[in-house]
């Protein structure tokens, strides 16, 4: 496995690598890893010849009173890590070279990063977008892989792919989650043991939300009712919003469909988590 810094000699494997027809795929990172980093490098390792990972804390897409520099950080271990998945590439770039002092063009998708996460976040998807596609031109991926657990990021970059025409094919991998539901974050290293059981309020008000619909319950806001009454029992657990929105373009629903997503984000102490469940 290969640890490159410098965007020039990213840009020449990727060169090399197009010249021999091999397939490209990019899973980007903030690095720390879990499983569900490690379904991505799976699921790449399946698809594509070279299997590049990028690891970059991004600091655009922190605000200034976020969590950006105790942001968990282990390099050696997702070095490890990333080695056993079969990763071909990390590519380790630094902060200066990323964002030169004279920095300043930036890429919004505008309106859909503006609601939900970007309402609570504002400048977060503008960071998220100009990292992404700042890698996918110095990389040039075929694929590039994301999780299903940031719903929004995911329908914000497929949609930045389609207006940008950026030729890459992008692929959403489920949320992968602990035994007891709970899904994979790097963020939930913040949580003490009694904020981790709480949260798994999230995890459970999707189940029972899943449940009503399920037995036919159409109605968004009997739904959410429900989970909202469910956070409110759980001491530790603040919601920040919940909603049941059209998996596209995160609008909110008042009839749950096929194309409908559960979407919940609640603060466990001073932790802010995210879940989402896919209606089927
Ligand atoms: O999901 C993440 O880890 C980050 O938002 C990403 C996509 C690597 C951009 O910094």
């Amino acid at each position: 496995m290969k640890i490159i810094k410098a965007i020039k000699n990213m840009r020449q494997l990727s060169k090399k690598a197009k010249t021999h027809n091999n397939i490209i795929g990019l899973v980007p990172t903030m690095g720390y890893l879990h499983e569900g980093h490690l379904s991505l490098i799976h699921r790449a390792k399946n698809d594509c010849d070279v299997v590049v990972m990028s690891i970059f804390v991004n600091p655009t897409q922190f605000a200034p009173e976020e969590d950006l520099k105790k942001y968990p950080r282990d390099f050696d271990m997702d070095r490890k890590l990333a080695e056993s998945a079969g990763v071909d590439v990390i590519f380790y770039p630094d902060t200066k070279h990323i964002y030169t002092k004279d920095f300043s063009t930036f890429v919004s998708v505008e309106n859909m990063d503006k609601i939900w996460e970007g309402k609570t976040r504002l400048a977060h998807f503008k960071g998220v977008c100009t990292i992404v596609g700042k890698l996918f031109n110095i990389i040039d991926p075929d694929v590039a892989y994301f999780g299903q657990k940031d719903a929004q990021q995911t329908a914000i970059i497929k949609r930045m792919v389609k207006d940008l025409n950026f030729n890459i094919k992008i692929v959403a991998m489920p949320t992968v989650r602990e035994k007891d539901g709970l899904a994979m974050s790097s963020r939930n290293k913040y949580l003490s043991s009694e904020e981790r059981k709480a949260a798994l309020v999230l995890y459970r008000s999707l189940q029972e939300a899943e449940g009503m619909i399920k037995n036919r319950e159409k109605r968004s806001d009997n739904v959410l009712k429900r989970i909202r009454s469910m956070v409110k029992k759980e001491r530790l657990a603040r919601l920040d919003y919940a909603s049941i929105v059209n998996h596209k373009d995160f609008s909110s629903v008042s009839e749950i469909s096929k194309t409908s997503l559960i979407i919940i984000t609640c603060y466990i102490g001073k932790t802010r988590l995210i879940d989402n469940l896919v209606v089927v």
